[in-house]
């Protein structure tokens, strides 16, 4: 049984794209170490299990693009934030690319697709963020086409109790900063979505980051 499905917040949906609008100037230069030590090794594990098969892709929540290089030239992608000054910056990314891609201002909450689009859903470091996650993950689900999965690379609520607990404690302190939680409980809500985990792989430490396979 999957959980009902909650209202949108537009307050907390506004502030959340206030904060990418805001940090979206500086936005890869803040994230320059980690990409550079982590982040592009593990987008590269997420586009080899997408490959050049899917027909029709989804990005949820593409932020600046970074994962533009890495998308299969053969497909079609769409690509949809809720920040348009992080829109902006994904579009200035895309105009240098030879891509098939169409980039949306949309809300992962309410996507403004059809039911049973997409072969492939893609999200990196989104759910974090998305104001309210479950229904994120439910439009996913209801976009998906029956065969479809979901490839969600994602940072969430440490393993180890007492850490998960600091990280609750630092929590307002990132969501100001950056715009992003990092206490989710992404799996829980993968589950209350009633979506299928298919495969988890821990990425770091205290299975902070995993990379995640779904079906509906
Ligand atoms: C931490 S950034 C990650 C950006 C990009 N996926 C990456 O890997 O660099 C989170 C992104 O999710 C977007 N986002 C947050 N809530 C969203 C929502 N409800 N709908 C669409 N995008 C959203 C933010 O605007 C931001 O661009």
């Amino acid at each position: 049984m999957t959980t009902p499905r909650p209202e949108i917040d537009p307050q907390a949906t506004a502030t959340t794209r206030a904060r990418y609008d805001r940090v979206a100037r500086i936005y890869d230069r803040m994230e320059g170490l980690m990409e550079w030590r982590s982040f592009r090794k593990w987008r590269s594990l997420v586009w080899e299990i997408v490959g050049s098969e899917a027909e029709k892709i989804l990005e949820v929540g593409v932020g600046t693009g970074k994962n533009l290089p890495y998308y299969p030239h053969e497909v079609q992608v769409t690509a949809i934030d809720l920040s348009g000054q992080m829109l902006a910056r994904a579009r200035q990314r895309a105009a240098q690319l030879d891509l098939n891609i169409e980039l949306l201002h949309m809300d992962a909450q309410a996507l403004a697709f059809a039911d049973e689009s997409f072969d492939v859903v893609v999200s990196t470091f989104v759910f974090c963020s998305v104001p309210n996650p479950l229904l994120g993950l439910l439009e996913i689900k209801r976009v998906l086409r029956p065969d479809g999965r979901a490839v969600l690379l994602e940072h969430m609520r440490p393993r180890s109790p007492w850490l998960g607990k600091l990280f609750d404690l630092l929590n307002p302190l990132t969501m100001r900063l950056s715009g992003a939680n990092i206490n989710r409980r992404t799996l829980e809500n993968i589950g209350k979505a009633g979506l299928e985990i298919e495969s988890i792989k821990d990425l770091s430490l205290q299975g902070i980051v995993k990379l995640i396979i779904v079906r509906r």
